[in-house]
């Protein structure tokens, strides 16, 4: 299939937007311009197929182009484009909480809607803080975050973020009592590891040196991401996570899994805390949950959180927290319509089914010139490259361009390529993907 050409932007009408996460002048330089989508493609404003190995930003898992969705949406905006739900309601937003409620681990049913994985992991924050001062426990409000977490760009998920490009500018307004346990990523003990790596489980038990050093009636939560993914896919050591929800037990402490990557079926199950079989007390998601058609998040909470805070007379509101958007009617039509092809297409498994082929394709990459660890779980994949000497980054970025050109969309973090196709992946798109970047890894310098 290909596209007819559409009409494209002169250089100078680039120039007001000021676009997040981008190198602007080198893309107003050689822009990259996406016109249209379907199935596993998009195609550039002048009219040449990609592959999309990065559902758009890890969100369109079920491929691009879902008229379900788009029909569901328009629908809902015919009838009804906006209702408040401060002291309101609209049955769609009641259906989609019990929908959800039943795909989440079990006990996690109560659903706090939000727009975005940044706005869902400041609610979780702040839904923890608040948890505990329920509870008569208010002391408690240091966070424990992750090195090379990603946690979007609230002040919140900045400050328990551990990327530093996305700290440092702002580094005089990181939230106070903030610490971080060590990432999990060690080349060295784990290069080429298929799946979860042997090596790490013990780093869990940094959370108990952070406990000794703070203690634990001062730590509200820990948060972290199941799988890492913004900062180059970095997995759990076997055992790991479930060494944390052990140490935050006995301590009292909650635990957040951000799933905003990792949730609506990437590494095989609807959610990572189901595939690894460790639940937390709040998990945060996005993404997927509309198949990146119209912005939304969720924060999903054990009954016993949600219970803490309902006390007090019936008639007061109990979170002082919420967002105008909170529960959109077209958000909700189209997470609504995202679930029912999920379902239909049984996609919140495929990843598990297909997985093997994607890992197989992507280790034989191995020994190709510059690659120095390859990582995999799920539909989730990383080739990481031997940085160029004084220009971090630049040898994956140049990977990035180059894999575009030659028709194939990736995501490049440091000297990480990421991959995370939508999850109707067939073999022959695996190998078109791996095949390219092979080709373009093995030319460059
Ligand atoms: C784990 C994680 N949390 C939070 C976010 C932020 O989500 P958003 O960009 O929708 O605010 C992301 C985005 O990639 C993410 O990967």
């Amino acid at each position: 299939m290909s596209a007819q050409p559409t009409a494209i932007p002169s250089p100078s009408e680039l120039d007001s937007f000021w676009m997040p996460f981008t190198a602007n002048r080198h893309f107003k330089a050689h822009p990259r311009l996406l016109a249209r989508a379907e199935g596993m493609y998009y195609w550039t404003a002048d009219g040449r197929e990609i592959i999309d190995a990065v559902a758009g930003l890890w969100c369109c898992n079920a491929g691009h182009g879902r008229h379900e969705i788009a029909q569901a949406v328009a629908q809902q905006l015919n009838t009804m484009e906006y209702a408040p739900t401060f002291q309101m309601g609209h049955p769609a937003a009641f259906e989609l909480a019990n929908r959800l409620a039943k795909l989440a681990p079990a006990g996690m049913d109560r659903v706090f809607f939000t727009n975005s994985g940044s706005e869902s992991v400041d609610t979780a924050l702040k839904i923890a803080l608040a948890y505990h001062r329920a509870r008569g426990a208010g002391q408690r409000t240091r966070f424990i975050g992750r090195e090379k977490g990603y946690h979007g760009v609230g002040f919140g998920g900045t400050s328990v973020g551990g990327m530093v490009n996305n700290r440092k500018a702002f580094s005089a307004a990181m939230l106070p009592g903030v610490d971080h346990l060590p990432h999990t990523l060690d080349i060295g003990h784990n290069a080429f590891s298929r799946g979860l790596p042997h090596w790490g489980a013990h780093l869990a038990n940094e959370l108990e040196r952070l406990i000794g050093l703070h203690d634990a009636s001062t730590i509200a939560a820990v948060i972290v991401e199941p799988v890492a993914g913004s900062a180059g896919v970095i997995l759990p050591p076997l055992g790991y996570l479930k060494r944390l929800r052990e140490i935050c037990t006995k301590h009292d402490i909650l635990l957040i899994f951000d799933e905003v990557i990792t949730g609506f079926g990437r590494l095989g199950k609807p959610f990572a805390s189901i595939e690894f079989e460790v639940t937390p007390d709040l998990m945060t998601t996005a993404k997927g949950l509309t198949n990146g058609a119209i912005p939304m998040g969720a924060v999903f909470a054990q009954r016993k959180i949600y219970d803490a805070f309902m006390q007090g007379p019936e008639s007061a509101i109990e979170l002082f927290h919420g967002y105008t958007y909170s529960a959109h009617p077209a958000a909700c039509a189209a997470a609504l319509a995202t679930l029912d092809i999920y379902a239909k297409e049984g996609l919140l498994t495929r990843a598990a089914t297909i997985g093997q082929q994607w890992e197989d394709a992507l280790h034989a990459l191995r020994g190709t010139s510059h690659v120095i660890d390859i990582r995999n779980y799920g539909l989730v994949g990383a080739v990481e490259l031997e940085p160029r000497p004084v220009k971090p980054g630049a040898r994956a970025f140049e990977v990035f361009l180059k894999c575009f050109e030659a028709g194939v969309m990736t995501r490049q973090t440091g000297d990480v390529i990421a991959l995370s196709p939508p999850l109707i992946v067939e073999p022959k798109h695996i190998t078109r993907i791996v095949e390219t970047l092979a080709e373009v890894i093995r030319v460059i310098e």
